[in-house]
């Protein structure tokens, strides 16, 4: 079992359900109109469309952006007595929903919940003048959904309700191509709970495993677990906290969320270098490497294509697997609650997550947890 490469271990799954891949990223937040500037204009999103009392939403306004295969759907309720504001009052801005693009919504409710999974809502049919959706949702990890959402018979921008939405603020995009993988962090002893829910309900194979003898620093550890779906387009790493010296980044994220969620996005470029000085540029901020990272890079990792230099001056990571290597970056939490972040990854090949980076990445969250006194 052990020498199967990540690809191969992909291929266990029991893709009962299937997906497609990731169909949209919903995050509820105090401000979406605002939120939806930041995404616009750090990160070159742009404007898709939009639900709200001008489109006959009376309790929430939802902006949708979108670049290349990614879509990210922001909303903010409008009054205090809403599901809505008590998330966000508990978790601060986060994603609520994972949605995911598959051929029948009504089949992968039944599929899940025969198996286990907590009803979200029922299956339901959206129509407009362009077509019908069908989705349906369920219950992941804490207040976390996952959404399945059918699309073949819709030609619509979105999704009924939204309408298109057209700005005269048009930022050029970042070069941001579709969601790698969303992570997870989950409680003390729910890993494995967390782990065998993927595999029962979602039919989904744990395709790489670290435990905290693998992921640690002088202060900290961590165990992580990715799970997939079978054609690998969907994956969901999970992460729990364990006992170091001092709290663990996996414990600050749930202390200061509140409970169980998603801890960051990633998200793929072609060109990691001309994305990340971009998006610096513009004004994400993203986690610090030390140059001693840099020094002996080339023997850990071997030959790549890229010259260290510009690797160095923006503290983009590299590793390498059996199938080949990634480049990647992390940005600091994009709301005051050290919570959910995002990663930039180019993957040249390897199909892992960057194990070899994980010391250097949390040596630099552990630096950052000091600063706000949460070490
Ligand atoms: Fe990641």
């Amino acid at each position: 079992m052990e020498t199967l490469t990540a690809s191969q271990k992909m291929s266990q799954a029991k893709d009962f359900l299937p997906i497609n891949g990731t169909d949209h990223i919903e995050l509820y937040v105090g401000n979406a109109k605002q939120a939806a500037h930041y995404y616009k204009t750090a990160f070159g999103f742009q404007s898709l469309a939009y639900a709200g009392p001008e489109t006959g939403v009376r309790d929430t306004a939802s902006y949708v952006l979108k670049q290349g295969k990614i879509r990210l759907v922001l909303t903010t309720p409008l009054k205090s007595e809403n599901p809505i504001s008590e998330h966000i009052y508990k978790h601060g801005d986060g994603v609520k929903i994972l949605a995911l693009w598959v051929d029948d919504a009504y089949k992968a409710f039944e599929e899940t919940t025969n198996r286990g999974a907590k009803v979200y809502m029922e299956p339901v049919t959206k129509t407009d003048e362009f077509g019908e959706v069908r989705m349906s949702g369920i219950y992941t990890y804490g207040e976390t959904i996952h959404l399945f959402v059918e699309r073949k018979n819709y030609k619509g921008i979105f999704l009924p309700g939204y309408k298109e939405w057209k700005s005269e603020y048009n930022p050029a995009e970042g070069g941001l191509l579709y969601v790698d993988h969303c992570v997870g962090n989950v409680g003390w002893n729910r890993m494995n709970d967390t782990v065998k829910w993927y595999e029962d309900v979602m039919g989904f194979a744990n395709i790489l495993s670290f435990d905290d003898k693998q992921i640690n620093t002088e202060y900290s550890a961590l165990m992580s677990k990715v799970m997939s779906n079978g054609n690998g387009y969907v994956k969901f790493p999970i992460n729990e906290p364990a006992e170091g010296k001092k709290k663990s980044q996996i414990e600050e994220y749930l202390e200061f969320y509140e409970g169980e969620g998603v801890q960051h996005i990633a998200v793929a470029t072609a060109d990691i270098i001309k994305t990340v000085r971009e998006l610096k540029a513009r004004g994400v901020e993203f986690l610090n490497t030390p140059n001693a990272y840099y020094e002996d890079l080339l023997n850990r990792v071997g030959k790549i294509d890229e010259d260290i230099a510009p690797l160095q001056e923006l503290g983009i990571l590299v590793d390498r697997d059996d199938e080949g290597y990634l480049l990647q970056i992390f940005t600091k939490p994009v709301e005051d609650r050290p919570t959910l972040f995002f990663e930039i990854i180019q993957r040249k090949g390897a199909q892992s997550f960057g194990a070899g980076n994980f010391k250097a990445l949390f040596e630099s969250i552990e630096r950052e947890q000091a600063k706000r006194g949460n070490l």
